[in-house]
């Protein structure tokens, strides 16, 4: 997508052949910062300290991490290691293995001398996959939006969103900003929601400036408003990301997801969870059971980051908001349970969110 008049993807190979670019996503909205990462243990610090973030872009960093680990060590122990290394780095979206399974099967058998350039050559393929997936996505979103859109007679289509799974989150499009995008390029009137997403504001810093930097008309809401406003028929659907999506069709996402989907349940809000099909766990049933759930510092909560003069020349700084005495409690993420998902939109159109939903589309990625 588009930052002022350049189109940007939010990973990249630099021209140098070798160094690794990303946005600065913790410094955003206020600066835009492109960074290189040149080592494995920058491209993990970039995916713990979360300046990338974003099942899908957590999964293409770690790609990229492991074809910056075969410029110093291609061996079978340095492999092993780049593995290992960027495994630990977060625990809940499974993208993340996913990407370095798909490595680590491509790169074994290959020998040393090969392994450099077949990982650098897969690292790119998985993000010009997720750039195509994650249109399909905003295709076969966008067709529902369009639903809504004639019902309403034209009127905008409001959309209520969590987090940010837009395209800084991905390698481009996003999953739930993808039918977003779509439908606007197809002259549909939309609103968007945009709950703040605390405790580290990534609907405030990242959706905001996502659906700013493109002109669509949003607001940003406390994460507390949603129930009041599909109380009012202020929400005409919810489309969220997921982390994490389990056979069973139970998704895994930012803290706060489950609440919302509680109250689009009570009001009869549709609920979709927009998601390629990289982010389905086909060896999870029980997501409230199963999935781990990333405990991030407590810091994170006691403290809020943004800019302390907007009226110009101000600087990032962040200010506490608890008592020094009082500790902070923050799991990063949630479960919301299949029966409460409308739908979801993946690349190959939408499913029920049930084994039998997933299974009809993915028939060949189901486990027996
Ligand atoms: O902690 P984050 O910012 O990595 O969490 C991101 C989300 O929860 C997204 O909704 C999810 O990864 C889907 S991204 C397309």
């Amino acid at each position: 997508m588009k930052v002022g008049d350049t189109h940007y993807r939010s990973i990249w190979l630099d021209a140098d052949g070798a160094t690794v670019r990303i946005i600065d996503q913790t410094r955003l909205p206020h600066e835009f910062e492109i960074i290189g990462l040149t080592t494995l243990d920058q491209a993990a610090t970039a995916i713990r300290d979360m300046w990338v973030r974003g099942a899908p872009l957590i999964g293409a960093t770690a790609a990229y991490g492991v074809a910056l680990a075969m410029r110093g060590d291609a061996s079978d122990a340095g492999l092993a290691r780049a593995i290992a290394t960027l495994g630990k780095t977060r625990p809940t979206a499974v993208n993340l293995r996913w990407a370095l399974e798909e490595m680590q099967r491509l790169l074994t058998p290959l020998p040393e001398a090969a392994r450099l350039e077949a990982a650098y050559r897969r690292a790119a393929e998985i993000c010009d996959e997720d750039v195509a997936v994650n249109a399909a996505i905003g295709d076969h979103g966008a067709a529902l939006i369009a639903e809504i859109s004639a019902r309403k007679g034209g009127a905008p289509v409001n959309i209520l969103t969590h987090c940010n799974a837009g395209w800084l989150a991905t390698v481009d499009w996003g999953t739930a900003t993808a039918p977003i995008y779509k439908a606007v390029a197809q002259g549909i009137a939309v609103h968007v929601w945009v709950d703040e997403t605390r405790p580290r504001n990534q609907g405030a810093h990242l959706t905001a400036w996502e659906m700013a930097g493109h002109s669509i008309p949003h607001h940003l809401i406390v994460d507390n408003a949603g129930g009041h406003l599909m109380q009012h028929g202020m929400v005409d659907m919810v489309i969220v990301g997921t982390d994490r999506t389990t056979a069973t069709g139970d998704v895994c996402n930012k803290i706060g997801t489950y609440l919302k989907a509680l109250a689009a349940h009570d009001n009869g809000v549709p609920f979709h969870v927009a998601l390629p099909s990289s982010t389905i766990d086909w060896r999870v049933e029980d997501g409230v059971r199963d999935i781990p759930i990333e405990e991030r510092s407590g810091d994170e909560v006691s403290f809020v980051q943004g800019l302390l003069d907007d009226a110009g020349g101000g600087r990032v700084t962040r200010v506490r908001v608890s008592p020094l005495a009082t500790p902070a409690a923050n799991p990063a993420f949630d479960v919301t349970p299949a029966r409460l998902v409308t739908g979801l939109i993946t690349e190959r159109g939408i499913a029920e969110a049930s084994r039998d939903g997933l299974a009809k589309l993915f028939p060949d990625r189901v486990s027996p």
